[in-house]
């Protein structure tokens, strides 16, 4: 009986995890990011300073370590990326109180440290390539992974505004009723859609390095550590052939 109640209780507790995961949503498109590719991480770090750090942090990642880690000489990232007066020992900050981005655009931008982890790459790579034009919105633009987003197109001049794409489908009443059924280019930006897609695994990609900056290290370091333990399998194996050779 015990462990019946056991099992009901566990089966209770993954319940709403079951449902998260088979939850609605946008199919998600697939993020094509490397960790170990350091020019687009470099690339990557490059948009974050441009086109994000005006409203989001990065509040785990100093400058020198971000230097070290994607080869980029300390000069070059004071010069290009830093903003005046920030020390190489501080991090990432952005300009933007949370309490500003809260008045100024009804939600504030969260810190982006750790959103690749929350998220995942392929909900940001969504994120980032389906803003549509959507004047019912405050800021002119909705979003298909984040409906009601309260960050505006910051990526329009890139992009372009898509388009919102609906079909008519007659419900069983016999009215006609209107679905939106995907995104279409509309407005053009100066980038095309492979230059686009490009610039945003990049900068997905470096989204991934801050929530985790030692995973190219951890993973080279996995490799390593596997090698290791075949080897230590073979002489174990070996060893063990030894110590039973007497035995009948
Ligand atoms: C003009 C200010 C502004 C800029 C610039 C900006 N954002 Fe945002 N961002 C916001 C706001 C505001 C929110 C909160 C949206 C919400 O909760 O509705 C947000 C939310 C997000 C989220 C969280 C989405 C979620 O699911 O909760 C991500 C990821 C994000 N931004 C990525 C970026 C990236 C990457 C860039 C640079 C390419 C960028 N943002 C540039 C204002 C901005």
């Amino acid at each position: 009986m015990r462990t019946k109640n056991k099992i009901a209780a566990l089966v209770l507790a993954l319940l709403p995890v079951a449902a998260l995961g088979a939850g609605g949503g946008p199919a998600l498109a697939k993020a094509s990011t490397d960790i170990h590719n350091t020019a687009s991480l470099q690339r990557g770090a490059r948009n974050f300073v441009n086109y994000c750090m005006g409203c989001h942090s990065a509040k785990y990642v100093r400058w020198n370590r971000l230097a070290a880690d994607l080869q980029i000489p300390m000069e070059e990232v004071a010069k290009s990326f830093m903003p005046p007066g920030a020390s190489e020992h501080s991090t990432m900050m952005s300009a933007m109180s949370a309490t500003d981005g809260k008045v100024w655009f009804g939600n504030a931008p969260p810190d982006l440290s750790m959103i690749a982890r929350s998220r995942g790459l392929d909900y940001l790579y969504t994120f980032m390539t389906s803003f549509y034009e959507d004047p019912s919105r405050p800021t002119g633009t909705n979003n298909l992974a984040l409906p009601g987003a309260a960050m505006p197109h910051v990526l329009a001049g890139l992009q372009g505004v898509q388009k919102a794409k609906f079909e008519t489908v007659t419900g069983p009443d016999g009215k006609p009723t209107q679905h939106m059924v995907g995104l279409e280019p509309g407005t053009p930006g100066t980038m095309d859609a492979k230059q686009y897609a490009e610039f945003v695994n990049d900068t997905v990609n470096f989204l991934d390095y801050i929530g985790e900056p030692v995973k190219a290290k951890r993973e080279n370091l996995g490799v390593w550590v596997i090698m290791f333990l075949l080897l230590l399998w073979v002489f174990t194996y070996l060893l063990k052939k030894e110590y039973w050779k007497d035995v009948k």
